[in-house]
């Protein structure tokens, strides 16, 4: 039976990758999710809960239509270019996304009556910060001070927001995420950036075969075996951290910024050594220098997210999160590597059988 009793919620870039996760469990919620994306990297396979409105966060009527012909209240803030590297050289496209996006967005949710918004933010406004030693977890007091064009407009973002709370009553809640990873158990749904960095999806696909060898980015930081430090965090409990975000009790004109991670870190060898477990097979990979910037760690004080979101993480061991990923890339429906497999005829082989669950184990095919 269709539920729709708590109302519209529109959620920018829902055919991506988070979005996707959070359009689900919204609709889970018994909320409708509208999901406004311009598909410049989601996919359209990927919007299976709610109603899709292709559209650009630059486009402010495009927004305001949208927001007023389904009665949106709620609002959910994913669409962004998500880069690092590319932020670097292309640091013009990021601040035109991102920051004039959010900014349209801001408009239109204050011309139209919108009274919460939950913002994408990310660990990426804390930086490096400085007299951490590794396993310290990063609190939300700490200063920000980015080290890439991608955390500036992130830290932007959020300043923005809160101005316009201040000025404008709206409220609105921060997520600065720590590394999302896996996938919706189901299948149906996970992780197809292109091009991909993220060390996860790599891993599988370096030990499935059809990726390049891994290459681990420095083993000489500070850390128990030399390797950085990352707090993963399922992408199934990110997603129930923006459904919690809703339901927040904030004053009009409030503003809160709140980590979400699990307070542990994984280092990149013991991340490999549990794909390596979970596919059954070795991961081929050398070692590289480190990348600049690159913190030797960074784990987040879950604290707030605890206390002021009630929420915290229910299925973010690094075993579930490796299995639900593994299952997802072996048979990815949609993204660049479900396309390579459908162009090769590689479809009809099965690859993972032994990674079961979804509900068409071991077959990858285009959707
Ligand atoms: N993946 C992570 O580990 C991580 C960590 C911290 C923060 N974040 C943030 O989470 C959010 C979602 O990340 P993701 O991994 O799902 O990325 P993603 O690339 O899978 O999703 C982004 C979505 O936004 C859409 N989009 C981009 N520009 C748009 C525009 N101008 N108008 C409308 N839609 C647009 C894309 O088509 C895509 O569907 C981003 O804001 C990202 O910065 C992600």
């Amino acid at each position: 039976m269709e539920q729709a009793s708590r109302g519209a919620v529109l959620v920018t870039g829902g055919g991506g990758y988070i979005g996707a996760h959070t359009a689900k469990s919204l609709a889970e919620q018994g909320f409708r999710p509208i999901v406004f994306d311009n598909l410049s990297s989601g996919f359209r396979e990927a919007v299976r809960w709610g109603e899709f409105v292709h559209g650009d966060i630059r486009d402010g009527r495009a927004l305001r239509e949208a927001i007023e012909a389904h009665g949106v209240r709620q609002v959910i803030h994913f669409a962004s270019l998500i880069e690092v590297g590319r932020s670097v050289v292309r640091p013009d496209l990021f601040w035109d996304v991102n920051v004039r996006g959010t900014a349209s967005l801001l408009d239109a949710i204050r011309d139209c009556g919108v009274e919460r918004l939950v913002f994408s933010s990310s660990a990426a406004v804390y930086g490096q910060p400085e007299g951490l030693a590794a396993r310290d977890l990063l609190a939300e007091g700490l200063p920000t001070a980015p080290t890439s064009p991608y955390g500036d407009t992130k830290l932007a973002c959020e300043r923005m927001i809160e101005a316009y709370c201040r000025a404008f009553g709206l409220s609105a809640v921060a997520l600065r995420y720590f590394n999302a990873a896996g996938a919706d158990p189901s299948g149906l749904i996970g992780e197809a950036h292109d091009p991909e960095t993220h060390l996860i999806p790599l891993a599988i696909a370096a030990g499935l075969g059809f990726g390049k060898p891994l290459t681990v980015f420095g083993q000489d930081f500070p850390t128990p075996d030399g390797a950085c430090l990352r707090d993963y965090i399922h992408v199934v409990d990110l997603a129930a951290a923006h459904v919690a975000a809703l339901a927040v009790e904030l004053p009009a004109g409030g503003f809160e910024a709140v980590n979400v991670g699990t307070g542990h870190g994984w280092s990149v060898l013991e991340v490999i050594d549990a794909v390596e477990r979970t596919l059954g097979r070795p991961v081929p990979r050398s070692v590289g220098a480190r990348r600049p910037g690159d913190p030797p760690s960074l784990i987040a004080d879950p604290s707030r997210a605890r206390d002021l979101l009630g929420w915290s993480p229910a299925c973010s061991s690094l075993d579930q999160i490796v299995r639900d990923a593994a299952r997802w890339h072996s048979n990815q429906r949609y993204g660049r590597a479900a396309r390579a497999e459908s162009a090769s005829g590689a479809q009809d082989q099965p690859r993972m059988a032994e990674i079961e669950g979804g509900d068409r184990p071991g077959v990858r095919s285009a959707v």
